[in-house]
């Protein structure tokens, strides 16, 4: 199963960037570090192409950190600079800085040669929804609340912001590539950058528990008090289910409320921090 968007968002989105390109002296892409893949809109990145490029995996505080070692020398392998951050609990403006500057450095060296007088580094940020845009951002501007939250696409484009090291952000909707694989839409909901109703709230709920038997299960069964080494999903689920008094009427597992549980445990790192996706 393959999941396809209207493309129309992302017409728009580029058409929007497009206007601004002359300005623009790199683009930041940010993606978050449980799904340093998944959370790439690789055809926005194609568009994108012709300006340097700064990949930040961010929410590095629920991922591996050996893992997202591997991603960052991966990136840097292929001649990327990347960094991994934490915006949520940090200011990582300073790196960023550094990194754009190293970036820009050839253009801003030909413009001191026309006696230009250097300016600000213009950024632009991209990335899908939910990777933490707005977070970094505010953090970045030291702004202490905007329109941060759990909604794909909340983020809107409009204007330049100015961050006291002198860097210029503009802001870009959060796309969704327009095609979708099974496994990397199943993380984007897992990781919820995917509304969980697009796809079978109880499939993302077993597909977890699989997932999790696999990569945590003394997390996920000691969490619910599921008997150990128990290894068939749908019986852990039933357990879960039944442990959480998630029932209907009949006394019968209401799955979709267990799916939810899980899920809900998963974000708030309840099985640890977990890499879904590992360096190829
Ligand atoms: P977006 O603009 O790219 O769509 O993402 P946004 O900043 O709205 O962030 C989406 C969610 O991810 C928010 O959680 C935000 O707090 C969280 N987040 C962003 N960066 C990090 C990070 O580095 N680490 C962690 N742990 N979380 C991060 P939320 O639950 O929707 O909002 P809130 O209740 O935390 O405010």
């Amino acid at each position: 199963m393959a999941i396809n968007w209207f493309p129309g968002h992302m017409k728009k989105a580029t058409d929007q960037i497009k206007q601004k390109w002359p300005l623009i002296d790199a683009c930041v892409e940010i993606t978050d570090a449980r799904i340093p893949e998944a959370s790439r809109n690789r055809e926005l990145g194609t568009l994108l192409q012709g300006k340097p490029r700064i990949i930040l995996l961010n929410k590095r505080d629920m991922a591996e950190p050996e893992e997202t070692a591997r991603w960052v020398a991966a990136h840097r392998k292929e001649g990327q600079i990347a960094l991994s951050i934490d915006a949520l609990h940090e200011n990582p403006a300073r790196p960023i800085k550094d990194a754009a500057q190293r970036l820009v450095q050839e253009k801003s060296d030909k413009r001191a040669a026309q006696s230009i007088v250097n300016r600000e580094i213009r950024l632009l940020i991209f990335g899908i929804p939910n990777v933490g845009k707005s977070t970094l951002i505010n953090r970045m501007i030291g702004r202490r609340s905007a329109a941060v939250g759990d909604r794909p696409g909340v983020t809107k484009t409009d204007q330049w912001l100015r961050t006291p090291e002198d860097l210029l952000l503009l802001d870009t909707p959060g796309i969704l590539p327009t095609k979708l694989e099974e496994t990397a839409a199943l993380y984007l909901a897992w990781t919820g950058a995917i509304r969980d109703d697009i796809l079978p709230m109880q499939d993302l709920g077993f597909e977890l528990i699989r997932f999790l038997l696999v990569k945590n299960p003394e997390a996920l069964l000691g969490r619910y008090h599921v008997e150990a080494g128990t290894k068939d999903p749908l019986q852990v689920m039933e357990a879960i289910g039944r442990y959480s008094g998630a029932l209907l009427r009949g006394g019968e597992v209401d799955y979709t409320r267990t799916a939810k549980l899980i899920l809900d445990a998963f974000r708030k790192l309840h099985f640890g921090r977990i890499t879904l996706e590992g360096v190829a």
